[in-house]
């Protein structure tokens, strides 16, 4: 994201304008999408004046302003933020809280049309051609009331929807008796239209792409699961008392939340915020089926001889009980090659035979473990699957190459990457090991991208002084004095930065023929049988390519990256 305060363009990346019309589809207002940093209102339609210029500022003033400029992330032009077109994007309290949801096909229509109106930034117009402020209309345009609404049929398939039309109308709502007249000619919401419990499918349009991207997840599918099947009275014999997908409130049975709207929350493993309310409020799967004061009625006590004490105290429920994923989700993502993202789907880099990545049957997945803290505040092995990330950064030693740990690797902007690739990979880049994905992979190639990375960007600047691309846990970079590239392993140098992001996971539970052990103890204790354990030999991809000639992957067993290692 862009700093507030910028001295040239080429230090510009995603402004606050920018997450307005894309990442604010999911980190939605309230905060960033309604005030700059110095707590103004980027645009106030009473006044018509921009928050700069409530502070005495000029246009001229906030030129490089992160808040109040904004950079064209192909051409890397940079123009003003036309938040007086836009408008501010205010809290969407019925975003959550309607009680009608709008479901077409599986999606999420109140988020389709919010998100394809905040995307339009300052394109939006009505039927007449006049322009709608995208950001102010977009809450509203989520809850149907619109006479006319059009999407931009040229944006690719899995890219985010974009409007061109929106006319605003309240006539739906009251027509379909969400809005009444209150008889002083305004409407008001009915109250049997707002809902206490959010349903799932109000909590499924933002979590959907994380949750499929990072983690495989199947939602609304009473195989993969063995509580949303349960919470809805899909399992018993009684098909009357089923609750359809359209009215579960499955999410918020294990993440309630209070008035503060701190919607309960574990410990999660990738950039967390307030760890002080990490857990607060959640039920944990030993909550709900362990004996205690929060012990759910409908939940099985575990009985089995596998739930002995030297298990539970070392492994999560998690770990046996999200045995292994069906759905797809993105294993890593080269950012370096071409400065657009190429993604790795688990299909690349791993397949239903634990032991063998090549096996040909890509059915299923296996995830990866790591020790956390429990809410009981035990370490124990959870089940996360591995984001492994390849870029470009800029390396700051300070002025001590001996001493790691003050050293500054900082992400290059992509837009910039961009201008040096022409979004292609560069002359004499070959795709080793014929995947149809070139990679960046050999030192020579890597060099040749060192050499073309210190060249300049459109405002004459550098790109960077000294580029390295961060891989597979290690640094490349050029040997002072050029000509060749070394590497280091950055965790051992004591360098902060990263290249493997571990993201939960934490639902899909499946039924317990499914668990691990279920097939027997051999499944992890290896010494049983003189064969490798599918759980604790298992090969974690960390690295997407190699720097060989045959670009292969690179993997870890469990054992090594755990150290955990029964008998
Ligand atoms: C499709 C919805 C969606 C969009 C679009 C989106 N995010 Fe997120 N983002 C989420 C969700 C949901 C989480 C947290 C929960 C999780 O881990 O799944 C999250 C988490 C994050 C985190 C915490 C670390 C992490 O990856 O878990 C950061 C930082 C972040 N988002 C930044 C951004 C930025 C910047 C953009 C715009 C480029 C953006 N997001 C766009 C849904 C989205
Ligand atoms: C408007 C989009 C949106 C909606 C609707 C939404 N979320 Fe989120 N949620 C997010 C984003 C974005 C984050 C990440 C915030 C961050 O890391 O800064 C998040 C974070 C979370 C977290 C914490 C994740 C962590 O990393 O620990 C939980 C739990 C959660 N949401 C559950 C829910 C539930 C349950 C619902 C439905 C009642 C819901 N969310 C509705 C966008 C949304
Ligand atoms: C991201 C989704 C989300 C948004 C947006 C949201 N809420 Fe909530 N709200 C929740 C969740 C989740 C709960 C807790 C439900 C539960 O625990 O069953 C809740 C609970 C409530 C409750 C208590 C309801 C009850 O029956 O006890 C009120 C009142 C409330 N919200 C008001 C608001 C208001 C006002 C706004 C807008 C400023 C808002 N909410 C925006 C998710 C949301
Ligand atoms: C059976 C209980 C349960 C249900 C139902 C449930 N969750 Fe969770 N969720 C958890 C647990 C447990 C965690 C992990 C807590 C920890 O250890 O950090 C979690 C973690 C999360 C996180 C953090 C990121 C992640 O995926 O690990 C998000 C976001 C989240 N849940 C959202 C949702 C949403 C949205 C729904 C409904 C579609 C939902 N959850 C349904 C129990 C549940
Ligand atoms: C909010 C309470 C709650 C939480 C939290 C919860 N469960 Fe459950 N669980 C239940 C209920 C209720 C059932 C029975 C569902 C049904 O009626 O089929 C169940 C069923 C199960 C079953 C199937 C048991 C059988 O005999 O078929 C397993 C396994 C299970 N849960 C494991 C877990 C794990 C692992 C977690 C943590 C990720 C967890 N549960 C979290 C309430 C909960
Ligand atoms: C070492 C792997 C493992 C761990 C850890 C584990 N389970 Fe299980 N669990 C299983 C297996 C395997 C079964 C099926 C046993 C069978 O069918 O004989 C099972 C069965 C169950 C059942 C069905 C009732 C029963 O006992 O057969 C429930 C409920 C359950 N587990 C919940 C949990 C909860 C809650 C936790 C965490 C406190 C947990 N399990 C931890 C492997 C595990
Ligand atoms: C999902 C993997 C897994 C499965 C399946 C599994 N174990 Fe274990 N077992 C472990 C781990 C991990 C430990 C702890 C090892 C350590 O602490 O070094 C352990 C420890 C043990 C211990 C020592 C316990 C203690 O109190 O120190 C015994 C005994 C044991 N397992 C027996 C079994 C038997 C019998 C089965 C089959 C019913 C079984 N295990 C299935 C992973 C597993």
């Amino acid at each position: 994201m862009a700093a507030k305060d910028n001295v040239r363009e080429s230090d510009i990346d995603k402004t606050s304008f920018w997450y307005g019309g894309l990442c604010n589809i999911c980190h939605p207002g309230g905060g960033f999408g309604e005030f700059d940093r110095d707590g103004e209102l980027y645009y106030d339609v009473r006044t018509s004046q921009f928050g700069y210029e409530k502070l005495g500022k000029t246009a001229a003033d906030v030129r490089l302003d992160g808040d109040y400029a904004e950079i064209n992330h192909m051409s890397g032009a940079l123009r003003a933020a036309p938040w007086d077109i836009t408008g501010v994007a205010e809290p969407d309290c019925l975003f959550c809280h309607r009680t009608e949801r709008a479901v077409s096909d599986g999606k999420n229509m109140n988020w389709v049309w919010r998100t394809a109106t905040l995307r339009s930034k300052d394109k939006l117009k009505d039927t007449g051609g006049a322009s709608v402020p995208a950001y102010a209309a977009a809450a509203t345009a989520g809850q149907g009331w619109f006479s006319a609404f059009a999407l931009n049929s040229k944006v690719p398939a899995g890219k985010p929807p974009m409007a061109t039309t929106l006319d605003i109308d309240y006539q739906p709502g009251v027509d379909n008796g969400s809005l009444k007249e209150d008889g002083a000619g305004s409407l008001r919401l009915d109250g049997a239209s707002i809902v206490g419990s959010p349903k799932d499918y109000a909590c499924w349009g933002c979590h959907l792409t994380p949750d499929l991207k990072k983690r495989g997840r199947s939602w609304f599918d009473e195989s993969s699961d063995v509580h949303y099947a349960g919470f809805n009275n899909l399992n018993d014999a009684d098909p009357t008392n089923d609750i359809a997908p359209g009215n579960s409130t499955a999410c918020t049975q294990c993440h309630p939340a209070g008035l503060d709207h701190n919607i309960a929350k574990g410990n999660a493993t990738v950039s967390s915020v307030r760890n002080d309310t990490d857990y607060a409020g959640l039920r944990t799967c030993r909550d709900c089926h362990l004996p205690g004061a929060e012990k759910h009625e409908n939940a099985p006590t575990p009985t089995s001889d596998i739930h002995i004490d030297g298990h539970l105290e070392k492994m999560s429920c998690e770990m046996c009980h999200i045995p292994y994923k069906t759905r797809s989700a993105v294993f890593a993502i080269d950012n370096a090659t071409t400065g657009n993202t190429i993604g790795y789907p688990a299909a690349a880099l791993l397949s239903a035979d634990p032991l063998d990545p090549t096996d040909p049957d890509k059915s299923r997945w296996y995830p990866s473990f790591k020790w956390k803290t429990d809410k009981d505040g035990e370490r124990r092995l959870f089940p996360i699957k591995l984001l492994l990330s390849v870029w470009w950064g800029d390396w700051d030693d300070n002025g001590t190459p001996d001493d790691g740990h003050d050293d500054t690797i900082t992400p290059i902007a992509l837009w910039r990457v961009r201008q040096i690739t022409g979004g292609s990979p560069i002359a004499g880049t070959v795709d080793d090991n014929g995947d149809g994905k070139p990679e960046v992979n050999r030192p020579e190639e890597i060099l040749a991208y060192i050499t073309a990375m210190k060249g300049d960007d459109s405002y004459g600047v550098p790109v960077a002084t000294r580029p390295v691309l961060v891989k597979g846990g290690r640094v490349w970079f050029e040997v002072p004095g050029g000509g060749d590239v070394d590497s280091f392993d950055y965790h051992a140098e004591g360098v902060h930065t990263e290249s493997s992001h571990p993201f939960s996971v934490n639902h899909n539970v499946l039924p317990t023929d499914q668990a691990l052990g279920a097939t027997g103890c051999i499944e992890c204790h290896y010494g049983f049988a003189e064969r490798p354990s599918p759980v604790f030999d298992r090969l974690i991809p960390i690295s997407p390519f190699d720097e060989t000639e045959d670009a292969r992957p690179k993997y870890k067993t469990v054992r090594q990256m755990t150290f955990l290692s029964p008998f």
